[in-house]
Protein backbone atom coordinates (compact mmCIF):
# COMPACT_ATOMS: atom_id res chain seq x y z
CA UNK A 1 0.00 0.00 0.00
CA UNK A 2 1.40 3.72 -0.93
CA UNK A 3 0.77 6.58 1.02
CA UNK A 4 2.04 10.18 0.35
CA UNK A 5 2.47 13.07 3.39
CA UNK A 6 4.33 16.13 3.41
CA UNK A 7 6.14 15.05 6.59
CA UNK A 8 6.40 11.89 8.34
CA UNK A 9 7.54 11.17 12.00
CA UNK A 10 8.44 7.91 13.22
CA UNK A 11 8.32 7.22 16.68
CA UNK A 12 5.52 8.42 19.23
CA UNK A 13 7.52 9.46 22.36
CA UNK A 14 7.94 12.91 23.50
CA UNK A 15 10.64 14.34 20.54
CA UNK A 16 8.23 12.77 18.02
CA UNK A 17 4.75 13.89 19.19
CA UNK A 18 6.56 17.49 20.23
CA UNK A 19 7.69 17.62 16.61
CA UNK A 20 4.54 16.20 14.96
CA UNK A 21 2.21 19.34 16.76
CA UNK A 22 4.70 21.72 15.06
CA UNK A 23 3.79 20.48 11.94
CA UNK A 24 0.46 19.79 12.55
CA UNK A 25 -0.28 23.60 13.66
CA UNK A 26 1.01 24.92 10.12
CA UNK A 27 -2.19 24.79 7.88
CA UNK A 28 -1.67 22.72 5.29
CA UNK A 29 1.14 20.26 6.08
CA UNK A 30 -0.05 16.32 6.11
CA UNK A 31 1.48 14.93 8.97
CA UNK A 32 1.66 11.41 10.13
CA UNK A 33 3.08 9.89 13.04
CA UNK A 34 4.10 5.70 12.58
CA UNK A 35 5.09 4.38 15.61
CA UNK A 36 5.44 0.14 16.80
CA UNK A 37 3.57 0.93 19.51
CA UNK A 38 0.17 2.23 20.73
CA UNK A 39 1.60 6.02 21.41
CA UNK A 40 1.10 6.41 24.97
CA UNK A 41 3.20 3.03 25.47
CA UNK A 42 6.47 5.14 24.18
CA UNK A 43 9.53 5.10 26.44
CA UNK A 44 9.03 8.42 27.25
CA UNK A 45 6.68 7.05 29.80
CA UNK A 46 9.19 5.35 31.94
CA UNK A 47 10.63 9.62 32.82
CA UNK A 48 9.87 9.75 36.36
CA UNK A 49 11.81 12.73 38.07
CA UNK A 50 11.22 15.57 35.95
CA UNK A 51 12.55 18.10 33.41
CA UNK A 52 15.06 20.19 34.25
CA UNK A 53 14.44 24.05 33.28
CA UNK A 54 16.40 27.22 35.33
CA UNK A 55 12.80 28.26 36.48
CA UNK A 56 13.95 29.57 39.71
CA UNK A 57 10.44 28.99 41.20
CA UNK A 58 12.18 28.03 44.52
CA UNK A 59 15.77 29.49 44.33
CA UNK A 60 17.68 31.56 42.81
CA UNK A 61 19.03 29.65 38.86
CA UNK A 62 19.65 30.47 35.56
CA UNK A 63 20.02 28.77 32.09
CA UNK A 64 23.42 29.64 32.11
CA UNK A 65 24.40 27.95 35.00
CA UNK A 66 22.42 24.65 33.69
CA UNK A 67 24.20 25.18 30.97
CA UNK A 68 27.40 25.05 32.69
CA UNK A 69 26.35 21.87 34.41
CA UNK A 70 25.19 19.91 31.71
CA UNK A 71 29.14 20.99 29.96
CA UNK A 72 30.44 19.74 32.92
CA UNK A 73 28.22 16.70 33.86
CA UNK A 74 28.90 15.52 29.71
CA UNK A 75 32.50 15.53 30.81
CA UNK A 76 33.31 18.69 28.64
CA UNK A 77 32.45 16.36 25.14
CA UNK A 78 29.08 18.61 24.88
CA UNK A 79 28.86 20.72 22.28
CA UNK A 80 28.37 23.89 24.24
CA UNK A 81 26.50 25.98 20.92
CA UNK A 82 23.65 23.50 21.32
CA UNK A 83 23.40 22.77 25.57
CA UNK A 84 23.67 26.78 25.51
CA UNK A 85 20.27 26.56 22.67
CA UNK A 86 18.78 23.87 25.26
CA UNK A 87 19.40 24.94 28.60
CA UNK A 88 17.51 28.12 27.62
CA UNK A 89 14.82 26.93 25.29
CA UNK A 90 14.18 24.34 28.12
CA UNK A 91 12.43 27.56 30.30
CA UNK A 92 9.55 28.36 27.29
CA UNK A 93 9.49 24.77 26.56
CA UNK A 94 7.98 23.76 29.86
CA UNK A 95 5.85 26.65 30.35
CA UNK A 96 4.86 25.64 26.68
CA UNK A 97 3.98 22.27 28.30
CA UNK A 98 2.26 23.96 31.07
CA UNK A 99 -0.10 25.55 28.96
CA UNK A 100 -1.18 22.52 27.04
CA UNK A 101 -2.08 21.08 30.17
CA UNK A 102 0.61 19.17 31.62
CA UNK A 103 0.21 18.70 35.84
CA UNK A 104 3.26 19.85 37.17
CA UNK A 105 3.29 19.33 40.78
CA UNK A 106 3.10 22.61 42.76
CA UNK A 107 4.61 24.61 45.50
CA UNK A 108 2.00 25.87 48.06
CA UNK A 109 1.79 29.38 45.87
CA UNK A 110 1.09 27.86 42.84
CA UNK A 111 4.46 27.68 41.20
CA UNK A 112 5.91 24.72 39.02
CA UNK A 113 7.55 22.49 41.99
CA UNK A 114 11.14 22.20 41.21
CA UNK A 115 13.26 19.61 43.22
CA UNK A 116 17.35 18.57 43.63
CA UNK A 117 18.71 16.24 40.77
CA UNK A 118 22.36 15.03 40.20
CA UNK A 119 24.74 17.64 39.03
CA UNK A 120 22.85 20.12 38.84
CA UNK A 121 24.08 23.18 40.75
CA UNK A 122 24.27 26.72 41.30
CA UNK A 123 26.51 29.08 40.45
CA UNK A 124 28.61 26.84 38.47
CA UNK A 125 29.03 24.19 41.17
CA UNK A 126 28.71 25.62 44.71
CA UNK A 127 25.74 23.29 45.71
CA UNK A 128 22.57 21.80 44.55
CA UNK A 129 19.73 23.96 43.28
CA UNK A 130 16.15 22.88 42.69
CA UNK A 131 16.21 22.86 38.71
CA UNK A 132 13.89 19.34 37.68
CA UNK A 133 10.28 20.50 37.31
CA UNK A 134 8.25 17.42 37.73
CA UNK A 135 4.55 15.74 37.93
CA UNK A 136 5.42 13.56 41.01
CA UNK A 137 7.60 10.81 39.74
CA UNK A 138 5.14 10.48 36.57
CA UNK A 139 7.03 13.32 34.27
CA UNK A 140 7.42 11.45 31.28
CA UNK A 141 4.01 9.65 31.27
CA UNK A 142 2.64 13.04 31.96
CA UNK A 143 3.99 15.04 29.17
CA UNK A 144 3.42 11.84 27.30
CA UNK A 145 -0.37 12.15 27.43
CA UNK A 146 -0.18 16.02 26.97
CA UNK A 147 1.50 15.72 23.72
CA UNK A 148 -0.80 12.87 22.44
CA UNK A 149 -3.92 14.84 23.08
CA UNK A 150 -2.60 17.83 21.77
CA UNK A 151 -1.74 15.53 18.35
CA UNK A 152 -5.34 14.66 18.58
CA UNK A 153 -6.71 18.01 18.54
CA UNK A 154 -4.77 18.89 15.93
CA UNK A 155 -5.69 15.87 13.61
CA UNK A 156 -2.00 14.70 13.07
CA UNK A 157 -2.89 10.83 11.60
CA UNK A 158 -1.31 8.12 13.70
CA UNK A 159 -0.28 4.92 12.03
CA UNK A 160 0.13 2.90 15.58
CA UNK A 161 1.60 -1.03 15.45
CA UNK A 162 3.76 -0.21 12.23
CA UNK A 163 7.23 -1.42 12.18
CA UNK A 164 9.83 0.25 10.69
CA UNK A 165 11.93 -1.78 7.83
CA UNK A 166 13.84 0.96 5.77
CA UNK A 167 14.68 4.11 4.93
CA UNK A 168 14.50 5.14 1.16
CA UNK A 169 17.46 7.90 0.30
CA UNK A 170 16.92 8.59 -3.69
CA UNK A 171 19.15 11.06 -5.51
CA UNK A 172 20.39 11.98 -2.67
CA UNK A 173 17.68 13.02 -0.49
CA UNK A 174 14.96 11.16 2.12
CA UNK A 175 11.49 10.79 0.88
CA UNK A 176 10.14 7.77 2.11
CA UNK A 177 10.01 4.48 4.26
CA UNK A 178 9.16 1.15 4.34
CA UNK A 179 6.72 -0.27 7.20
CA UNK A 180 4.83 -3.51 8.01
CA UNK A 181 1.60 -3.01 9.28
CA UNK A 182 1.86 -5.37 12.54
CA UNK A 183 -1.71 -6.17 12.21
CA UNK A 184 -1.55 -8.17 9.40
CA UNK A 185 1.81 -8.17 8.13
CA UNK A 186 1.20 -6.24 5.16
CA UNK A 187 4.23 -3.85 4.23
CA UNK A 188 3.29 -0.25 2.92
CA UNK A 189 5.91 2.52 1.23
CA UNK A 190 5.28 5.66 2.97
CA UNK A 191 6.41 8.72 0.49
CA UNK A 192 7.25 12.08 2.14
CA UNK A 193 9.08 15.08 1.48
CA UNK A 194 10.42 15.18 5.12
CA UNK A 195 11.49 12.27 7.49
CA UNK A 196 11.88 12.70 11.57
CA UNK A 197 13.30 9.57 12.91
CA UNK A 198 12.54 9.57 17.13
CA UNK A 199 12.49 5.84 17.68
CA UNK A 200 14.51 5.66 21.05
CA UNK A 201 17.13 3.79 22.41
CA UNK A 202 18.63 0.55 22.43
CA UNK A 203 19.26 -0.13 26.17
CA UNK A 204 17.68 -3.59 25.55
CA UNK A 205 21.41 -4.73 24.52
CA UNK A 206 21.97 -5.38 27.98
CA UNK A 207 20.88 -7.82 30.25
CA UNK A 208 20.37 -5.52 32.96
CA UNK A 209 18.32 -2.32 31.62
CA UNK A 210 15.30 0.56 32.69
CA UNK A 211 14.07 0.28 29.03
CA UNK A 212 11.30 -1.08 27.33
CA UNK A 213 11.50 -4.11 25.77
CA UNK A 214 10.61 -1.70 22.92
CA UNK A 215 13.96 -0.09 23.01
CA UNK A 216 15.89 -2.09 20.59
CA UNK A 217 17.57 1.02 18.41
CA UNK A 218 15.36 0.33 15.12
CA UNK A 219 15.48 3.73 13.71
CA UNK A 220 19.61 4.24 14.46
CA UNK A 221 20.23 0.88 13.08
CA UNK A 222 18.17 1.34 10.04
CA UNK A 223 19.99 4.44 9.28
CA UNK A 224 23.33 3.05 9.60
CA UNK A 225 22.66 0.65 7.37
CA UNK A 226 21.56 3.05 5.04
CA UNK A 227 24.91 4.59 5.02
CA UNK A 228 24.63 7.39 7.94
CA UNK A 229 27.60 7.14 10.33
CA UNK A 230 26.79 7.03 14.33
CA UNK A 231 28.20 9.60 16.25
CA UNK A 232 29.50 8.96 20.03
CA UNK A 233 28.10 5.60 20.30
CA UNK A 234 30.66 4.31 22.78
CA UNK A 235 29.02 7.18 25.71
CA UNK A 236 26.23 4.83 27.47
CA UNK A 237 25.12 5.88 30.45
CA UNK A 238 24.22 3.76 33.35
CA UNK A 239 21.60 4.54 35.88
CA UNK A 240 22.94 4.17 39.45
CA UNK A 241 19.33 3.43 40.57
CA UNK A 242 18.20 0.50 39.25
CA UNK A 243 15.80 -2.66 41.27
CA UNK A 244 18.39 -4.88 42.13
CA UNK A 245 18.66 -7.70 39.27
CA UNK A 246 15.53 -6.58 36.88
CA UNK A 247 17.05 -2.88 36.09
CA UNK A 248 13.52 -1.16 36.70
CA UNK A 249 14.35 2.53 36.77
CA UNK A 250 14.02 4.11 40.57
CA UNK A 251 13.79 7.69 40.01
CA UNK A 252 17.28 9.73 41.03
CA UNK A 253 14.42 12.06 42.41
CA UNK A 254 14.40 10.31 45.38
CA UNK A 255 17.85 10.98 46.00
CA UNK A 256 16.72 14.57 45.48
CA UNK A 257 14.18 14.11 48.05
CA UNK A 258 17.06 13.44 50.01
CA UNK A 259 17.23 9.48 49.60
CA UNK A 260 20.44 8.23 50.35
CA UNK A 261 23.06 5.18 49.49
CA UNK A 262 24.46 2.91 51.90
CA UNK A 263 26.86 0.00 51.35
CA UNK A 264 27.14 -3.09 53.72
CA UNK A 265 27.88 -0.96 56.73
CA UNK A 266 25.03 1.88 56.50
CA UNK A 267 28.26 3.99 55.40
CA UNK A 268 27.15 6.77 53.32
CA UNK A 269 29.96 6.07 50.83
CA UNK A 270 29.26 8.81 48.18
CA UNK A 271 31.30 11.40 50.90
CA UNK A 272 34.19 9.87 50.17
CA UNK A 273 33.72 10.53 46.66
CA UNK A 274 31.71 13.47 46.17
CA UNK A 275 32.00 15.84 48.96
CA UNK A 276 30.13 18.25 47.86
CA UNK A 277 27.10 16.50 45.88
CA UNK A 278 27.11 13.63 47.85
CA UNK A 279 24.51 11.24 46.54
CA UNK A 280 23.52 14.20 43.90
CA UNK A 281 27.30 13.52 42.29
CA UNK A 282 26.35 12.88 38.43
CA UNK A 283 25.17 9.42 36.95
CA UNK A 284 28.34 7.94 35.29
CA UNK A 285 30.02 9.05 38.78
CA UNK A 286 27.65 7.15 41.21
CA UNK A 287 27.59 4.51 39.22
CA UNK A 288 31.05 4.13 39.65
CA UNK A 289 31.20 4.94 43.10
CA UNK A 290 28.85 1.92 43.49
CA UNK A 291 30.88 -0.26 41.42
CA UNK A 292 33.85 0.52 43.38
CA UNK A 293 32.17 -0.42 46.67
CA UNK A 294 31.11 -3.57 45.40
CA UNK A 295 34.40 -4.68 44.21
CA UNK A 296 36.26 -3.48 47.48
CA UNK A 297 33.47 -6.21 49.15
CA UNK A 298 31.28 -3.08 50.64
CA UNK A 299 28.27 -4.83 48.68
CA UNK A 300 25.43 -6.00 50.77
CA UNK A 301 26.49 -9.32 51.93
CA UNK A 302 29.46 -8.97 49.94
CA UNK A 303 27.39 -9.02 46.83
CA UNK A 304 26.82 -6.99 44.05
CA UNK A 305 24.27 -4.40 45.09
CA UNK A 306 24.13 -1.57 47.82
CA UNK A 307 21.15 -0.12 49.23
CA UNK A 308 18.88 2.96 48.70
CA UNK A 309 17.38 4.44 52.07
CA UNK A 310 14.30 6.79 52.19
CA UNK A 311 13.28 5.73 55.34
CA UNK A 312 14.37 8.98 56.82
CA UNK A 313 12.43 11.17 54.48
CA UNK A 314 9.03 9.73 56.22
CA UNK A 315 5.61 8.38 54.53
CA UNK A 316 4.18 11.79 53.27
CA UNK A 317 7.22 12.41 51.09
CA UNK A 318 7.51 8.84 49.52
CA UNK A 319 3.59 8.47 48.98
CA UNK A 320 3.53 11.74 47.44
CA UNK A 321 6.34 12.68 45.86
CA UNK A 322 7.56 9.01 44.80
CA UNK A 323 4.41 7.16 44.18
CA UNK A 324 5.15 5.25 41.44
CA UNK A 325 8.59 4.23 43.01
CA UNK A 326 6.76 3.37 46.07
CA UNK A 327 4.69 1.12 43.79
CA UNK A 328 7.22 -0.51 41.73
CA UNK A 329 9.62 -1.80 44.78
CA UNK A 330 5.77 -3.00 46.97
CA UNK A 331 5.30 -5.02 43.75
CA UNK A 332 8.62 -5.71 42.30
CA UNK A 333 10.76 -6.44 45.60
CA UNK A 334 8.07 -7.06 47.83
CA UNK A 335 9.89 -3.78 50.25
CA UNK A 336 8.57 -0.80 51.77
CA UNK A 337 10.53 2.11 50.76
CA UNK A 338 8.92 4.50 54.27
CA UNK A 339 10.67 1.19 56.80
CA UNK A 340 12.85 -0.51 55.00
CA UNK A 341 16.16 -0.78 52.41
CA UNK A 342 16.10 -0.71 48.80
CA UNK A 343 18.24 -3.02 46.53
CA UNK A 344 20.03 -1.43 44.16
CA UNK A 345 22.07 -1.96 41.22
CA UNK A 346 23.34 0.12 38.24
CA UNK A 347 20.78 -0.14 34.97
CA UNK A 348 22.00 0.50 31.89
CA UNK A 349 19.91 4.10 30.66
CA UNK A 350 20.78 6.17 28.32
CA UNK A 351 22.29 6.41 24.77
CA UNK A 352 24.50 9.72 24.92
CA UNK A 353 25.31 8.61 20.93
CA UNK A 354 23.47 8.26 18.05
CA UNK A 355 22.18 9.57 14.75
CA UNK A 356 24.16 12.67 13.94
CA UNK A 357 21.97 15.78 14.09
CA UNK A 358 22.58 19.70 14.02
CA UNK A 359 20.62 22.03 16.15
CA UNK A 360 17.71 21.99 14.24
CA UNK A 361 17.55 18.22 14.02
CA UNK A 362 19.06 17.98 10.46
CA UNK A 363 20.92 14.75 10.06
CA UNK A 364 24.31 14.85 9.18
CA UNK A 365 26.30 12.38 6.81
CA UNK A 366 29.89 12.85 8.10
CA UNK A 367 31.70 14.74 10.14
CA UNK A 368 32.13 17.80 8.08
CA UNK A 369 28.50 18.47 8.95
CA UNK A 370 27.34 17.54 5.76
CA UNK A 371 23.42 17.57 5.49
CA UNK A 372 20.97 15.03 4.10
CA UNK A 373 18.04 16.95 2.94
CA UNK A 374 14.85 15.68 4.47
CA UNK A 375 15.44 13.87 6.93
CA UNK A 376 15.91 14.60 10.98
CA UNK A 377 16.00 13.09 13.80
CA UNK A 378 15.61 14.42 17.66
CA UNK A 379 15.36 12.50 21.08
CA UNK A 380 17.44 9.69 22.08
CA UNK A 381 18.10 8.06 18.67
CA UNK A 382 19.73 11.50 18.51
CA UNK A 383 22.86 13.14 19.08
CA UNK A 384 22.85 17.17 18.95
CA UNK A 385 25.35 16.78 20.75
CA UNK A 386 24.40 18.13 24.66
CA UNK A 387 24.86 15.20 26.85
CA UNK A 388 28.90 14.52 25.36
CA UNK A 389 29.64 11.53 27.55
CA UNK A 390 27.19 11.94 30.52
CA UNK A 391 23.84 13.14 30.15
CA UNK A 392 22.21 14.96 33.38
CA UNK A 393 19.72 13.40 34.51
CA UNK A 394 16.30 15.44 33.72
CA UNK A 395 17.92 16.79 30.38
CA UNK A 396 16.69 13.72 28.57
CA UNK A 397 13.10 15.36 28.78
CA UNK A 398 14.79 18.63 28.30
CA UNK A 399 16.38 17.74 24.91
CA UNK A 400 13.38 15.82 23.39
CA UNK A 401 10.98 18.70 23.87
CA UNK A 402 12.91 21.36 22.91
CA UNK A 403 14.67 19.76 19.68
CA UNK A 404 11.81 17.68 18.76
CA UNK A 405 10.03 21.49 18.81
CA UNK A 406 13.00 22.90 16.97
CA UNK A 407 12.72 19.92 14.56
CA UNK A 408 9.20 20.29 13.87
CA UNK A 409 9.83 23.90 13.12
CA UNK A 410 12.60 23.72 10.78
CA UNK A 411 10.76 20.69 9.07
CA UNK A 412 7.61 22.84 9.06
CA UNK A 413 9.61 25.77 7.32
CA UNK A 414 11.37 22.67 4.56
CA UNK A 415 8.33 21.25 3.14
CA UNK A 416 6.73 24.04 2.27
CA UNK A 417 9.66 24.58 -0.26
CA UNK A 418 10.85 21.27 -1.14
CA UNK A 419 9.10 19.28 -3.86
CA UNK A 420 8.47 15.61 -3.78
CA UNK A 421 11.83 13.66 -4.57
CA UNK A 422 9.88 10.54 -6.71
CA UNK A 423 10.60 7.20 -5.04
CA UNK A 424 12.97 4.82 -7.03
CA UNK A 425 10.75 1.77 -8.80
CA UNK A 426 10.69 -0.98 -6.58
CA UNK A 427 11.98 0.97 -2.62
CA UNK A 428 10.90 -1.92 -0.94
CA UNK A 429 12.42 -4.49 -2.30
CA UNK A 430 14.91 -5.32 -0.14
CA UNK A 431 12.78 -5.04 3.18
CA UNK A 432 10.43 -7.60 1.34
CA UNK A 433 13.63 -10.18 0.61
CA UNK A 434 14.26 -9.74 4.51
CA UNK A 435 10.99 -10.67 5.60
CA UNK A 436 10.30 -13.09 3.51
CA UNK A 437 13.99 -14.70 3.96
CA UNK A 438 12.99 -14.57 7.92
CA UNK A 439 9.92 -16.34 7.03
CA UNK A 440 10.89 -19.27 4.87
CA UNK A 441 13.98 -20.75 6.37
CA UNK A 442 13.10 -24.14 7.77
CA UNK A 443 15.72 -24.49 10.60
CA UNK A 444 18.49 -22.36 11.66
CA UNK A 445 20.03 -20.47 14.71
CA UNK A 446 17.28 -18.96 17.87
CA UNK A 447 16.90 -15.40 17.52
CA UNK A 448 16.54 -15.56 21.90
CA UNK A 449 19.37 -17.53 22.51
CA UNK A 450 21.51 -14.77 20.04
CA UNK A 451 19.95 -11.75 21.99
CA UNK A 452 20.09 -13.74 25.14
CA UNK A 453 24.25 -13.98 24.88
CA UNK A 454 24.54 -10.61 23.54
CA UNK A 455 22.74 -8.65 26.94
CA UNK A 456 25.04 -10.70 28.89
CA UNK A 457 27.96 -10.50 26.86
CA UNK A 458 27.67 -6.37 26.93
CA UNK A 459 26.51 -6.35 30.64
CA UNK A 460 30.01 -8.16 31.42
CA UNK A 461 31.90 -6.60 28.96
CA UNK A 462 30.75 -3.28 27.74
CA UNK A 463 29.36 -1.78 31.24
CA UNK A 464 30.09 0.59 33.92
CA UNK A 465 34.10 -0.14 33.53
CA UNK A 466 35.63 -1.53 30.38
CA UNK A 467 39.02 -2.56 28.93
CA UNK A 468 40.65 -3.58 25.98
CA UNK A 469 40.22 -7.13 26.88
CA UNK A 470 36.80 -6.85 28.03
CA UNK A 471 35.83 -5.49 24.83
CA UNK A 472 37.81 -7.09 22.09
CA UNK A 473 36.56 -10.38 23.64
CA UNK A 474 33.12 -8.47 23.14
CA UNK A 475 33.44 -7.86 19.44
CA UNK A 476 34.75 -11.40 19.12
CA UNK A 477 31.10 -12.88 20.48
CA UNK A 478 29.24 -10.22 18.60
CA UNK A 479 30.69 -10.90 15.68
CA UNK A 480 30.03 -14.65 16.28
CA UNK A 481 26.02 -13.72 16.90
CA UNK A 482 26.05 -11.99 13.97
CA UNK A 483 27.30 -14.95 11.88
CA UNK A 484 24.64 -16.91 13.59
CA UNK A 485 21.93 -14.44 13.15
CA UNK A 486 22.64 -14.35 9.23
CA UNK A 487 21.19 -18.42 9.92
CA UNK A 488 18.24 -17.39 11.64
CA UNK A 489 15.04 -19.27 11.49
CA UNK A 490 11.50 -18.30 13.19
CA UNK A 491 8.96 -20.75 14.08
CA UNK A 492 5.54 -18.55 13.71
CA UNK A 493 4.76 -18.38 9.98
CA UNK A 494 1.78 -15.71 10.17
CA UNK A 495 1.53 -12.93 9.06
CA UNK A 496 -0.81 -10.93 11.79
CA UNK A 497 1.03 -9.89 15.22
CA UNK A 498 3.89 -11.74 14.45
CA UNK A 499 5.86 -10.91 17.47
CA UNK A 500 8.90 -13.49 16.81
CA UNK A 501 9.42 -11.56 13.18
CA UNK A 502 9.58 -8.69 14.98
CA UNK A 503 11.69 -9.71 17.83
CA UNK A 504 14.34 -11.44 14.94
CA UNK A 505 14.40 -8.24 13.48
CA UNK A 506 15.33 -6.35 16.54
CA UNK A 507 18.15 -9.01 17.48
CA UNK A 508 19.47 -7.87 14.29
CA UNK A 509 19.31 -3.91 15.28
CA UNK A 510 20.85 -4.52 18.24
CA UNK A 511 23.62 -6.76 17.03
CA UNK A 512 24.44 -3.96 14.65
CA UNK A 513 24.52 -1.29 17.47
CA UNK A 514 26.41 -3.35 19.64
CA UNK A 515 29.31 -3.96 17.02
CA UNK A 516 29.33 0.27 16.65
CA UNK A 517 29.76 0.53 20.32
CA UNK A 518 32.69 -1.87 21.23
CA UNK A 519 34.15 -0.20 18.00
CA UNK A 520 33.94 3.20 19.25
CA UNK A 521 34.81 2.28 22.72
CA UNK A 522 38.38 0.38 21.65
CA UNK A 523 39.20 3.59 19.82
CA UNK A 524 38.46 5.72 23.07
CA UNK A 525 41.57 5.10 24.87
CA UNK A 526 40.92 7.16 27.84
CA UNK A 527 38.31 7.55 30.38
CA UNK A 528 35.20 10.08 30.10
CA UNK A 529 32.24 10.21 31.32
CA UNK A 530 30.05 7.02 31.25
CA UNK A 531 33.10 5.88 29.01
CA UNK A 532 35.73 4.18 32.02
CA UNK A 533 38.60 2.59 30.99
CA UNK A 534 40.40 0.16 33.49
CA UNK A 535 42.97 0.42 31.59
CA UNK A 536 43.13 3.92 30.68
CA UNK A 537 41.36 5.69 34.03
CA UNK A 538 42.37 9.29 33.23
CA UNK A 539 40.84 11.37 30.71
CA UNK A 540 42.66 12.65 27.71
CA UNK A 541 41.69 16.06 26.29
CA UNK A 542 45.31 16.09 24.23
CA UNK A 543 44.31 13.21 22.19
CA UNK A 544 40.58 12.48 22.82
CA UNK A 545 38.67 15.95 23.01
CA UNK A 546 36.55 15.20 19.94
CA UNK A 547 33.54 13.19 18.61
CA UNK A 548 34.26 10.18 17.33
CA UNK A 549 31.86 8.90 13.97
CA UNK A 550 31.21 5.20 12.94
CA UNK A 551 31.18 4.19 9.53
CA UNK A 552 29.42 1.45 8.14
CA UNK A 553 31.27 0.18 5.08
CA UNK A 554 31.46 -2.75 3.20
CA UNK A 555 34.82 -3.49 4.42
CA UNK A 556 34.10 -3.47 8.28
CA UNK A 557 32.91 -0.32 10.90
CA UNK A 558 35.25 2.96 9.98
CA UNK A 559 35.85 5.75 12.87
CA UNK A 560 36.71 9.08 11.99
CA UNK A 561 36.76 12.02 13.95
CA UNK A 562 34.90 15.23 14.88
CA UNK A 563 36.04 18.18 17.15
CA UNK A 564 34.13 19.37 20.08
CA UNK A 565 32.39 22.86 20.06
CA UNK A 566 33.77 24.54 23.13
CA UNK A 567 32.77 28.45 23.16
CA UNK A 568 31.92 29.16 26.70
CA UNK A 569 33.39 26.59 29.28
CA UNK A 570 37.31 25.55 29.34
CA UNK A 571 37.38 21.58 30.12
CA UNK A 572 38.37 21.60 33.31
CA UNK A 573 39.21 18.62 35.93
CA UNK A 574 35.53 17.17 36.78
CA UNK A 575 35.17 17.86 40.92
CA UNK A 576 31.86 17.53 42.81
O1 LIG B 1 15.99 9.19 37.55
C1 LIG B 1 15.14 9.58 36.76
O2 LIG B 1 14.05 10.01 37.12
C2 LIG B 1 15.48 9.58 35.35
C3 LIG B 1 15.44 10.69 34.71
C4 LIG B 1 16.28 10.86 33.51
O3 LIG B 1 16.84 9.87 33.01
O4 LIG B 1 16.46 12.00 33.11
Amino acid sequence: MYHRFDAIVVGAGGAGLMAAMQLARTPGIRTAVISKLYPTRSHTGAAQGGIGAALGNLEEDYPEWHTFDTVKGGDYLVDQDAADIMCHEAVESVYELEHYGLPFSRTPEGKIDQRRFGGHTRNFGEAPVRRSCFAADRTGHMILQTLYQQCIKREVEFYSEFQLLDLIISEGVCCGLVVLNIKDGEIHIFHAKAILFATGGFGRAWKITSNALSNTGDGVAIAFRRGIPLEDMELYQFHPTGVYKLGILLTEGARGEGGILRNNDGERFTERYAPTLLDLAPRDMVSRFIYQEVKEGRGINGSDFVHLDLTHLGADVVENKLPDLADFVRVYLGVDPVRELIPIQPTAHYAMGGIPTDVDGRVLMDESNTVLPGFYAAGECACVSVHGANRLGTNSLVDIVVFGRRAGKHMAAYVQEAPFTELPRTPDDEARQQVSALLSRERGESAPEIRETLQEEMMDKVSVVRSEQTLQSARKTVHELQARFAQVAIQDRQTWYNSELLETLEVGYLLDLSESIIAGALARQESRGGHYREDYPERDDTNFLRHSFVYNTPDGLRIAHKPVNISKFEPKERKY
